[in-house]
């Protein structure tokens, strides 16, 4: 989705700009900007190009002070002129925007009512005439940027380039993240760390509703200075094609960092200090309600069913996107879990504010640090699945799965899960990574798997209970990055209907758990063989020869942790289709890695 950068220092400002630019390419986008201050004049280049032609188009252009910008349309179509950076009319201001300002035809009625003329069709231009008029009116830049933005509905995180203020740059945020990076005697703006580590570790999270000044030497903010653990190698390649394939054979390493420190064996449960929720609170929990969106939504269905069998408790999982808008009836004593790899979807965090009005008891499960869905939580578990750059969200998923399991252990634990289960589970928690890893050696066997069934139109997904999440989780993966449609069924509902669809030409990816539902999961493939529909099982049972047309097999471990292992091979599956095709992997089309707007 969006991204911005801004400089001002006394380096030229178009590497520092394109280069961020290009860190935050995986977001997703369709157009780029920038604007730069030279001798007192405002010169912008942008298009609907990628940022390596933005930067062909730029050249060496001077400049010590400049703002960046990649678009990810919603008001307007992808053209030239609707790219940021936006100006008013003298070109004496210039504006990058992330965020949707929902008043925007109000506010472009008005300026067109006062004679302004609106170039483009988005919502951002209104605020660059809305600031230049303000500016006539006040002193300093930050005040008109106040001033202007008191009468702007919606969310922003904005930059403002004033050409006769050729030292500073404002930024406003309200709902979208704006981070500064501190340098020496030069300051880097963006909305996101990534454009940022290259440069300094050094940064501070704008608060929401916060507009301040930033200049090479000074800013103030309300929020503290922090050091984030990232670096700039985070978001390289290194010998990898794309970050998919990356992230996912980081997934052994990511998955022990979230259990590092967080086991413990003697009294067979775990630590979750980001909770602060001590062994009483946790006892008055009644339910647990997870919230999140698409991947984490699963995520989440995962959680809620290892609460449901280690805590006894109920739970269950609800996508942010339609929590937010029901008005839900909020209960004191449900634990509500957040979930968000990027800390700064939308739906998410709106559901988030919606709790906390209605004064809900809701912890975050966040991966990025300093995010917008982690500020505004508080409390919760953090991932650390480390950065995540491809779109298809993969290690953030596992890391997910696996601190839910660290939640329900605790939530038990203080309940009636004995010791001796307690004890197996931190064992098989501990025996997670070695298995994750051994399951990614099979890549070539799931790439031949994925070749025989790459140019298939459809596919089903089927799973029942522990394995109903899974095949969710599976279809998504498939059909985000490789287009082909793939859908999910409970194993019980495809007598209810869909088995009309079995046919040669419809493949059936069945996920078959070692527990007690393996007959009826061994009755559902002979089921759908009977119609001449193709199997791939995915199963860490012992299945009859011959059941399925092709077997994936992961290693087994406590069943209750079935389903974390069963999704990877599904990732790995859903990936090799993608390949087989010829897919942009990592940017997938119409999407964008993280959804800050509606
Ligand atoms: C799937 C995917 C999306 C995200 C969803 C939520 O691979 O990437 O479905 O999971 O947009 O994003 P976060 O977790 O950043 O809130």
């Amino acid at each position: 989705m969006c991204g911005i950068v801004g400089y001002v220092g006394h380096r030229d400002a178009v590497p520092v700009l394109l280069e961020g630019l290009h860190r935050l390419e995986y977001r997703g986008y369709d157009s780029a900007g920038v604007a730069l201050v030279h001798r007192g004049r405002l010169k912008v280049h942008k298009a609907a190009v990628r940022v390596r032609e933005l930067r062909e188009q730029v050249g060496k252009a001077p400049g010590v002070v400049g703002i960046a910008h990649t678009r990810w349309a919603t008001h307007g179509e992808v053209t030239d002129v609707n790219a940021h950076p936006h100006t008013d009319t003298s070109g004496r201001f210039a504006v990058v925007h992330n965020g949707i300002v929902e008043n925007s035809d109000e506010l472009r009625a008005k300026l067109q009512a006062s004679g302004v003329t609106l170039v483009s069709e988005t919502d951002t231009e209104a605020l660059s005439h809305l600031i230049a008029a303000a500016a006539e009116s006040h002193e300093t830049l930050e005040e008109a940027v106040r001033a202007a933005l008191r009468g702007v509905e919606g969310t922003y995180g904005l930059v403002v380039l004033d050409a006769r203020r050729p030292t500073e740059l404002v930024v406003a945020r309200n709902g979208s993240p704006i981070v500064l990076g501190v340098g020496e005697g030069e300051m880097f703006i963006a909305s996101d760390v990534a454009a940022l580590v290259r440069h300094t570790q050094r940064v501070v999270y704008l608060e929401d509703g916060e507009i301040a000044t930033v200049r090479a030497g000074d800013f103030q903010t309300t929020g503290r200075e922090e050091t984030v653990e990232l670096a700039d190698e985070d978001y390289q390649l290194g010998e990898f094609t794309d970050f998919m394939r990356k992230e996912m054979a980081e997934q052994p390493e990511a998955v022990r960092r979230a259990l590092r420190g967080r086991l413990d064996s003697r009294f067979a449960t775990a630590h979750l200090g980001g909770l602060r929720l001590d062994p009483r609170d946790l006892r008055d929990v009644r339910r647990v309600k997870f919230l999140g969106c698409g991947t984490a939504y699963y995520a989440g269905q995962i959680g809620a069913n290892l609460v449901e069998e280690l805590a006894r408790i109920p739970a269950d999982a609800e996508p942010a996107s339609e929590f937010r808008y029901r008005n839900p009836v909020v209960d004191s004593d449900t634990l509500y879990v957040a979930i968000s790899q990027s800390g700064e979807t939308l739906d998410t965090l709106a559901a988030v504010q919606e709790l906390k009005r209605k004064g809900g008891n809701v912890i975050g499960a966040v991966n990025v640090v300093g995010s917008a869905v982690a500020r505004e939580c508080g409390s919760g578990v953090f991932l650390h699945a480390g950065p995540e750059v491809s779109v298809a969200s993969t290690k953030a998923f596992t890391n997910m799965t696996v601190s839910f399991a660290m939640l329900a252990l605790l939530l038990g634990r203080v309940r009636d899960l004995s010791a001796a289960h307690g004890s197996r589970l931190v064992t098989a928690l501990q025996a997670l990574p070695d298995q994750i890893a051994s399951i990614l050696e099979a890549d070539d066997e799931v790439a031949a798997i994925a070749s025989k069934y790459a140019q298939a139109q459809h596919m089903f997904f089927i799973g029942r209970v522990r394995g109903w999440p899974v095949a969710r989780e599976g279809a998504q993966k498939l059909k985000e990055i490789s287009y082909v449609h793939a859908e999910a069924y409970q194993a019980a509902e495809l007598k209810h209907g869909p088995l009309a669809l079995i046919d040669a030409q419809m493949p059936s990816v069945v996920v078959v758990p070692q527990d007690e539902l393996l007959a009826k999961n061994i009755g559902t493939i002979e089921q759908i063989k009977a119609r001449g529909g193709p199997v791939i099982a995915v199963t860490n049972a012992s299945l009859p020869e011959g059941l399925a047309d092709a077997v994936i097999q992961v290693p087994r471990n406590e069943p209750e942790l079935d389903p974390i292992l069963l999704t990877i091979p599904l990732q790995m599956l859903a990936y090799h289709v993608a390949a087989a095709l010829g897919r942009d992997i990592d940017k997938p089309r119409n999407l964008a890695k993280s959804v800050t707007v509606e």
